[in-house]
């Protein structure tokens, strides 16, 4: 087992419920300390449901992750393969985003090792799948936060509040939180904006309801500046809030638990039958198994009639 890239809440009850099938049927499993860079320096240590277990309701990784690209060269790519022979590894399954997915699961194909790739990352971005994992634990931090901010914006009228997102360069986190949250504007990456604009519907929304909730992901344009550029324009008293990486470290939810469940048995199925590459995707709502890589894969955008209708663009 792989981690790469940003950790996502449920990562450590894949792990667990992976060991778990695997003692179970007379298996081993072991896990890398580092990704695949620590793999490449033998950091390598089995794993057991004992040891697993006492984080497996927890956020972050039993297995520290990394973001090196140790596979990019074939020196790194012949270290791998002998290291899989040295362990007798059958198999790899890989914990990663879009990023780590993207590159990692082409390579491991041409390499012959078989790999199921687990798209793990709070930015609900991976291609082909509705949900990742961790998404749904990282819109539900916001909500105590969001509603902490609506308590006392009405208690103290005249202030707008901005609410910024983690999510990188892709707005599909900061949406979902928007609308479920009752935000006034969302502001993505994906979709510029008007500033002029943007400063009228907040003084509106002022007028009407004495305060407004702006919610913007770390990508959209001027993110750091935001509060700023809107006291600037508005002359409104801003106060700002950044989930920041205290939303990737969000307690695994229900639904994220039960993902991480599913995604181990498909992966642990997946591998015992010989398939050489696949990813664990949710599609139509249902949690399967896709062969092949992201290759193809639809790559997904924040919903544009959600976003107009947050920003009042709808008719
Ligand atoms: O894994 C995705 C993500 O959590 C993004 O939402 C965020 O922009 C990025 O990782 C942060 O990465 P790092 O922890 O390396 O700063």
């Amino acid at each position: 087992m792989v981690v790469s890239g940003g950790d996502a809440p449920g990562i450590n009850a894949v792990l667990m419920r992976y060991a778990e099938l695997a003692e179970a049927s007379g298996g081993h499993v072991v896990g890398a300390l580092g990704g695949f860079a620590g793999a490449l320096n033998n950091q390598i240590i089995p794993l057991s449901p004992t040891l697993l277990a006492p984080l497996a309701g927890l956020a972050g990784s039993f297995l520290p992750s990394s973001r090196e690209p140790v596979l990019r060269t074939d020196d790194g790519r012949a270290q791998l393969l002998s290291l899989i022979n040295l362990h007798h590894i059958s198999g790899i399954v890989l914990l990663g985003g879009n990023g780590s997915l993207g590159a990692l699961l082409p390579i491991l194909q041409e390499l012959g090792i078989p790999c199921i790739g687990l798209p793990n990352t709070i930015d609900n971005d991976v291609p082909g799948t509705e949900r990742t994992l961790g998404f749904d634990s990282a819109c539900n931090f916001a909500y105590p936060l969001a509603n902490g901010i609506s308590q006392t914006a009405r208690a103290l009228p005249g202030r707008i509040f901005t609410l910024e997102t983690l999510g990188g360069d892709a707005g599909l986190l900061a949406l979902d939180i928007a609308l479920g949250v009752g935000a006034d504007c969302v502001l993505l990456k994906e979709y510029d904006y008007d500033v002029n604009w943007l400063g009228q519907r907040l003084q509106k929304a002022v007028a009407r309801q004495g305060y407004a909730l702006v919610v913007h992901s770390e990508g959209a344009r001027d993110s750091r500046t935001l509060p700023d550029i809107i006291y600037k324009i508005t002359g409104i008293r801003v106060r700002d809030t950044r989930l920041g990486h205290a939303q990737r470290g969000a307690p695994p939810t229900h639904l994220d638990r039960m993902l991480a469940v599913q995604m181990a048995k498909i992966a642990y199925s997946a591998l015992s039958n010989g398939v050489k590459v696949g990813v664990v995707v949710v599609r139509d709502g249902r949690v399967q198994l896709h062969e092949g890589t992201l290759e193809g894969l639809h790559t997904p955008m924040p919903d544009r009639t959600l976003y107009d209708s947050i920003n009042g663009f709808a008719t």
